[in-house]
């Protein structure tokens, strides 16, 4: 079975709370907090403030994608709000093996995140040292983007080196994806399906997350 993250970057920020309990209701397995400084990326979203009030209103996991340039700066802000999972882009540090040991310091599961264009030989000395990969299917900043399709083959190429090598990560990808994409997207290999405006967008964001997990 998939595992389901939605977005909040599609929700309705001024119901935030309640935007989180809609999703909790059909058992997500992760918020997916999409955090942007208009530098890395484009747009700017929310900081650690707004996953600390978070945090007291839910329960669930929270996967904490930073767009950020120098994340290495702001780990332990981001640790310490209640994150359970931070996601660095690999492209926004010449230091990411450094930035990965620093979130690990803080007890907080470690992933690694690849822009459509980078190729997964940047990853390929330090995948013994995170616990998931995220393979970016758009190129990061917006919601409601149309899914790159060669993401397929990086997704398919990356769980042959992870079953070759018997390591234990978990394949998130995200961007693009909606009921139509999400079985070929599994398929490839992935582990963990983020999706925004298909659950938040959607008129009945129930049944979009009861699809996406029950594919396998
Ligand atoms: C894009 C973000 C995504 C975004 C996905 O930069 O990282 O998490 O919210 O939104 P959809 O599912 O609409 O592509
Ligand atoms: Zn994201």
């Amino acid at each position: 079975m998939a595992k389901v993250a939605p977005s909040i970057l599609s929700a309705d920020f001024a119901n935030l709370e309640k935007e989180v309990k809609k999703v909790e209701a059909f058992g997500v397995d992760f918020i997916h907090i999409d955090v942007m400084d208009g530098h890395f990326v484009p747009n700017i979203t929310i900081g650690p403030c707004v996953i600390e009030s978070l945090r007291k209103v839910t329960s669930i996991p929270f996967d904490v994608h930073l767009m950020i340039e120098k994340p290495e700066k702001y780990i332990k802000d981001f640790a310490s709000v209640g994150a359970d999972l931070i996601t660095i882009h690999c492209e926004a540090t010449c230091h990411i093996q450094r930035a990965l040991q620093e979130v690990k310091k803080y007890g907080v599961k470690v992933g690694v995140a690849l822009n459509p264009a980078t190729p997964l030989c940047f990853i390929e000395n330090i995948l013994e040292e995170v616990d998931l990969v995220l393979i970016m299917s758009v190129n990061p900043g917006f919601g409601g983007q149309n899914f790159i399709r060669s993401s397929l083959k990086k997704i398919s190429s990356l769980k042959k080196i992870i079953l070759e090598n018997n390591y234990n990560i978990k394949i998130e990808v995200d961007g693009g994806i909606n009921e139509n994409n999400a079985v070929e997207i599994v398929k490839a290999g992935a582990d963990i399906l983020v999706a925004g405006s298909a659950i938040y967008k959607s008129e009945n964001p129930g049944d979009i997350i009861k699809k996406l997990k029950m594919i396998n």
